[in-house]
């Protein structure tokens, strides 16, 4: 692969927000000796991918998806990560977990790659939460883990971490495109390849995210959400560095990846406020505004990457209200953060009331956010787990 180098990096404390990267060429090619090397582009190597790969999980969350998308993602992920799924879709009246299941038993019989499968409200995967005393990802009437995409992209982080793997990303069950996802797998593992820090995210940017009108196709540039949301980050950061930016170009973005070393000691806020506050969190912790609980993470710095795919995002449109409630727990986490300062509050607000997405002198609820994984002893939670048959495996 061919990638530029990023032009252009924001520090923050001791977090490194590189700019956009474009991607020059998706394969590119075979090494040769008398290549010469072009100072402003990566080349990343066939086998330096293949080795991240070996040692990466992608998590897919799903709910309610169509089977055909589902098997769709699967057949775009290298053979070479472990898939895990984490599904939260309906077992009754209809069955459609098992549905879930069934599909990944037969892709398995053909390809024979390795998976795991669970779903988020087995009690016993509470059980195991409970014993490690991980009591934020459980819901307090239920009992059981509560929905979410974010409490399933949790799960699927202690499940990388209990199949020993070194890095995890996530892709979403309703992608339309098989090749896309296997550009955005390689873009991680690019991203991975290319950090100096082992505390690293790599986040996709859309090239385009097209939408089709009874005109035709358009080839849209920017969600709704994502651009409101990188506008408030944008504001945090300018009004701390005393520069306006525009580093933040990824606020939403559900496709990425992390190093283990950096998700273990992440917080994670419930449902599709995740992805924001990923970034809010790693400002807040590394930013040198505050002393730390990670001392070493300071020494090592934290690194975020955003590559832009090459591949049009085509994902399934889910409505008006999906997008509102979207936006309001994305704006909620730049609200309540601890880096939000009253001008930007007061402006979340209006930017909410004027979007009719929250009533005049209301406020933004305030959601759950999880404690970071380290302090569950993977050990006994595999135990756990086990013992209560919660995971199928496919290897
Ligand atoms: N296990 C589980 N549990 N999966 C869930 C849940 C849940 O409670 N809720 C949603 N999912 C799955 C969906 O089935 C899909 O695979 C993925 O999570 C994303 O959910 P969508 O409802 O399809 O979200 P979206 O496509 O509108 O938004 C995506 O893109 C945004 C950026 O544009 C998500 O990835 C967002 O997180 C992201 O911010």
């Amino acid at each position: 692969m061919r990638v530029e180098i990023p032009l252009y990096t924001e520090r923050f404390g001791s977090v490194r927000i590189h700019d956009v990267q474009r991607i020059l060429e998706l394969d590119s090619g075979r090494r040769r000796d008398d290549e010469k090397e072009i100072t402003t582009i990566h080349k990343i190597e066939k086998n330096e991918i293949e080795d991240v790969e070996d040692k990466l999980a992608i998590v897919v969350p799903v709910k309610e998806e169509k089977l055909k998308l589902l098997e769709g993602v699967l057949s775009g992920i290298p053979h070479d990560c472990v898939v895990i799924v984490v599904s939260n879709s309906q077992t009754n009246p209809i069955n459609r977990f098992k549905m879930e299941v069934d599909t990944l038993a037969r892709f398995h019989r053909f390809t024979r790659r390795k998976m795991l499968v669970i779903h988020q409200k087995d009690p016993g995967l509470a059980l195991a939460f409970q014993e490690n005393k991980y009591t934020g990802i459980l819901d307090k009437k239920e009992k059981l883990v509560r929905d979410g995409k974010a409490e399933a992209m949790v799960v699927g982080i202690l499940l990388a971490k209990m199949v020993g793997k070194e890095f995890v990303g996530f892709v979403d069950a309703d992608n339309y495109i098989p090749g896309a996802v296997n550009e955005y797998v390689k873009n991680f593992a690019a991203g991975f390849c290319m950090a100096e820090s082992s505390y690293v995210m790599v986040r996709n940017s859309w090239k385009y995210k097209p939408k089709i009108y009874n005109t035709g196709i358009y080839f849209k540039k920017w969600g709704r959400i994502s651009e409101v949301t990188n506008r408030y980050l944008n504001l945090i950061i300018s009004n701390y560095i005393g520069f306006e930016t525009e580093i933040i170009k990824t606020a939403n973005s559900g496709e990425h990846a992390l190093t283990l070393k950096l998700a273990e000691i992440l917080k994670y806020s419930s449902g599709f406020s995740v992805e924001p506050y990923e970034l809010l969190y790693i400002l807040e912790e590394f930013g040198g505004i505050k002393p730390t609980s990670y001392p070493e993470v300071i020494e090592n710095g934290v690194e975020i990457f955003q590559i832009e795919t090459r591949n049009p995002h085509f994902h399934e449109d889910k409505g008006e209200d999906h997008l509102k409630k979207m936006l309001l727990e994305s704006l909620s986490v730049v609200y309540y953060s601890e880096l939000c300062n009253q001008t930007i509050k007061t402006l979340i607000l209006n930017e909410l009331v004027s979007q009719d997405i929250l009533k005049k002198d209301t406020f933004p609820p305030q959601l759950p956010a999880m404690p970071p994984l380290r302090s569950i002893n993977i050990q006994n939670f595999n135990e756990k787990l086990k013992e209560a048959k919660t995971f199928t495996m496919f290897e």
